[in-house]
């Protein structure tokens, strides 16, 4: 691994740890050695760092146990979608990684759900690590909007397959709390009041998202693109402290 440059890691009495492990950095960049800068910079800010698509796809499980090994939960989010049987043998070798979050598509209906979540439970099991928590993606931010019996369709599979949490847009809190009252539900599409949307759809603030009731606020390019990230992370964060 190459050596660290860039600005130290801010102060980690900085933001109160009830803050800090509700937020959850998108480290969606393509390169490990990045990655890793960003997740040390900002670490103090955030209690949990998501591995998608991009992270995966450019450096594969390592990106798990590099993050895993820094002290933070990993959210790993590659949104499985396949048959039941290749489902819970790839959320097994998840599992066994030691990642805290898992993202399976509820559209894959309970047989396949139910396979993710058993194999990301005996995969943590077998490696002596703490149960993860299998999330079940809804309906996606980009999506102009949810249909309230898509919604419905979809988180109760999921609550049939035995996922501890959704993935949801704040906007659709309200609809899947009543189904779902104890679930775990982590919410994308965070922006800061004024900033920019990207192709995010349905967004809303990181005050707006808390006091709507969500218990994970996954933010990405506005901390990862902005020139300071620390100082971007420190304006999202100061309205919650
Ligand atoms: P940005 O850069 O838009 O990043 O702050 C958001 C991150 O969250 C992911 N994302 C979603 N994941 N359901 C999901 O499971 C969604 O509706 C959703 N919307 C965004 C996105 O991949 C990025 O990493």
């Amino acid at each position: 691994m190459a050596e660290e440059h860039g600005p130290p890691a801010a102060t980690t009495d900085e933001v109160p740890e009830d803050v800090r492990s509700r937020m959850v950095l998108a480290l969606d960049v393509d390169d490990l050695v990045v990655a890793r800068r960003l997740a040390r910079q900002l670490q103090p800010f955030f209690g949990t760092m998501k591995v998608g698509f991009e992270l995966y796809t450019a450096a594969g499980p390592e990106a798990i146990s590099m993050l895993a090994g820094m002290g933070v939960d990993v959210f790993c989010d590659v949104k499985l979608l396949d048959i039941p049987n290749t489902v819970g043998r790839a959320a097994r070798v998840i599992g066994a990684l030691g990642a805290r979050y898992l993202t399976l598509h509820t559209s894959g209906g309970a047989p396949m759900l139910r396979a993710g979540v058993e194999g990301l439970r005996e995969g943590a099991a077998g490696a002596d690590l703490p149960e993860p928590v299998a999330m079940g993606v809804t309906v996606l931010t980009s999506e102009p909007e949810a249909s309230h019996h898509l919604l419905h369709q979809r988180v109760t599979a999921g609550l049939d397959g035995g996922c501890g949490g959704f993935v949801c847009a704040v906007a659709d809190i309200e609809t899947i709390r009543r189904i779902a009252p104890a679930a775990v539900l982590a919410t994308p599409g965070i922006r800061p009041e004024g900033a920019g949307i990207d192709d995010q759809g349905r967004v809303a603030t990181p005050r707006h998202a808390l006091d709507a009731g969500a218990d994970l606020l996954i933010v990405g390019r506005p901390v990862t693109r902005a020139p300071d990230p620390q100082a971007a992370a420190r304006a999202l964060v100061a309205p919650l402290v």
